[in-house]
This record gives C-alpha cells, structure tokens and sequence, in this order.
C-alpha cells in the first residue's frame, strides 16, 4: 500500500541531511533530524537558519512562514527518537561500513511499515537494503547539493524494493516539488556516473602539471559554459564524498578508467576536504577563496 510521508527523520545533519531538513519542513512535514555528534547537530540546525534567513532576506518568505518551517523540524538525539518517523532518510557520511551499521541497529525503532532510505552517492542499494529488516521497503532518494536549490532527485530501485514503495517515495518528492528520475543500481547511478569522472579527469589534469587551479575552472567554466569549474565543485561536494564515489566505480564496474587521481587521495589524507573543511582547491579560510596550487 503506498504510504503518504507526513513525518520524515533524517540521519546526518550535514550539508546534505540539514538541506534535505529544509525542504521537507518547507513543504510542510514534521522533520526529526539526527546526527551521531551533537555538535555536528547543532551546525546542521543552524545551516537551517542561515538558509531560511537568507530566503527571508531574498523575500522569498516572511517572518511568519520562516518561523513556522524551523519549528517543523526537531532534533532527535538517539534512533529511538525516530520511532514516529513514516520515512526515514540516511545521510550520513559516505562509507559503506558506516551506513550498514546505521541501518541494522535503526530498523528495531522503527514502525514495521516505515521506509527507510539513503541519500548515497554511488553505493549499492540493493547491498544496503540487505543490513535492514525491510529490503522490500528500502529505496535510494539521492538528493542533489544543495538541496533547496537543486530540482533533481534520483530514485534508485534496490532488486527488492516494492512497488509500493517507489510511489510513495515519488509523491513524497513531488510534494517537495522537485522531479524524480529513475536509475537502475549501478555504481553511482546516473548523475555520479557521469559528472564523477570529469571530475575526477579535471584533477588528474591538475595533478600531471596540464594547468593551475584557476586555469582548469576557467577553461571549463567559459569554454564548456559550466556554471562551477570541477575543482570547485569537488570543494563544494567535498573530497572525502568524491574519493569515495570513485573507489565504488573503481571497485564496481573493474574497470581501470575510474581509478582515483593520486591527488585526490593526497588532499583527503590530508583533512583538506573542501568547503566543510574551509581548505581543498581553495583555501576558505580568508574572504575569498585562494587556490592551494
Ligand atoms: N555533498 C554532496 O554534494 C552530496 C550530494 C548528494 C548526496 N550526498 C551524500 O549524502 C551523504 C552525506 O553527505 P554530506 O555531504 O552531507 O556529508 P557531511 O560530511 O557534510 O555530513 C555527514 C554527517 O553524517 C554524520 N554521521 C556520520 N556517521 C553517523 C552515524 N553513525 N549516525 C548519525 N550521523 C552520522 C556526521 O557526523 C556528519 O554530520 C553521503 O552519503 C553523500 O554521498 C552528498
């Protein structure tokens, strides 16, 4: 029986899960956002606030609806407090092992009929679904950064997921009034498939001495008319996300044309992570960002 989604919980409040926070709570539903460290809990609430202020400022909303969205959403401290949730959205940190233990010790809160979801970049659904009590109830919703901004939302089908399941996540999307596409569970999907490897490709371009930093943004930002340049928006997806993209294409397909630019790896063994990190291509940490090659 499809489900309608009323009250959502969401696991990392990140970039992505405090922005997937948002838009649920704009459009209306009660939002129960966790994240395994408080501080990080906390940033997320407040990534909240600065983007409804900014929405305030821009006249997009007042005051009043401002108020209402943010007191839409709680914190929940433990997946116990997730126990109301009707849909459940994984947003936690790109690794594999993380996710599988978020999913097999958070079933048992949960209503039976409940959905569970990830908002994975490249990993199996299928794989996931398998650390839950429910694979016939479990689906990829893959947000898009950042997320009030961005009209997509890829659904992904693990071999289990029900019928049911995928409508209810499709009118749940719909009701937050971005588009849905589907893609089959393939290592990191469509978008991931294809923009992953140009960035990746626009790494090992820095990394072989092609071009500085500034040179590889501007040549694709005026010569391919992207809106970012690639190494920009690895530092806005973060470097620790885009490795990992990577290393599941790497793995997945076999195929040696996805392996990780040596670069790569060196900034995020270094912590140099992108804009969460305020270092990456660029340097955040003045009033404009300087390129760190
Ligand atoms: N950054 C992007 O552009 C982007 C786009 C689409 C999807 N995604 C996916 O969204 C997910 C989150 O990415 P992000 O960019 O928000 O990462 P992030 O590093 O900003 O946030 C991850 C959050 O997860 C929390 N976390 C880690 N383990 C946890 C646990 N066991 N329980 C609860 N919270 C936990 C961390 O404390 C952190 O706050 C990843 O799967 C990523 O691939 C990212």
């Amino acid at each position: 029986m499809d489900m309608e989604i009323k009250r959502v919980g969401i696991i990392g409040a990140g970039q992505m899960g405090s922005g997937i926070a948002q838009v649920c709570a704009t459009a209306g539903l009660d939002v129960l956002l966790n994240d395994r460290d408080p501080n990080r809990l906390e940033n997320g609430l407040a990534a909240v606030d600065g983007g409804l202020s900014r929405l305030v400022s821009k006249g997009t909303i007042d005051e009043t609806e401002s108020r209402a969205i943010r007191g839409r959403i709680k914190p929940a401290h433990s997946f116990a407090d997730l126990g109301p949730a009707d849909l459940v959205i994984e947003a936690a940190t790109e690794n594999e092992a993380t996710k599988r233990d978020i999913f097999s010790s958070l079933c048992a809160s949960l209503r039976p009929d409940a959905i569970v979801a990830t908002n994975t970049s490249s990993i199996s659904i299928t794989r996931l679904a398998a650390a839950t009590d429910r694979p016939e109830r479990f689906i990829g919703i893959h947000f898009m950064n950042p997320v009030p901004v961005m009209q997509l939302v890829e659904l992904i089908r693990g071999i289990a997921t029900e019928d049911s399941t995928y409508e209810s996540a499709k009118a749940f999307i719909a009701k937050l009034g971005k588009i849905s596409t589907m893609s089959e569970d393939f290592p990191a999907f469509i978008v991931n498939r294809i923009l992953l490897p140009m960035i990746n490709e626009a790494i090992y371009t820095l990394y072989e001495g092609v071009g500085s930093v500034e040179s590889i943004d501007t040549a694709m930002k005026l010569g391919a008319n992207h809106p970012m340049g690639p190494l920009q928006l690895a530092d806005f997806i973060g470097l620790d996300t885009c490795l990992s993209v990577m290393q599941v294409l790497y793995e997945g397909l076999a195929d040696s044309k996805y392996r990780p630019c040596p670069l790569l790896v060196k900034y995020v063994e270094a912590g140099w992570l992108g804009r969460k990190a305020k270092r990456g291509f660029y340097d955040y940490r003045g009033p404009t960002p300087i390129p760190t090659r």
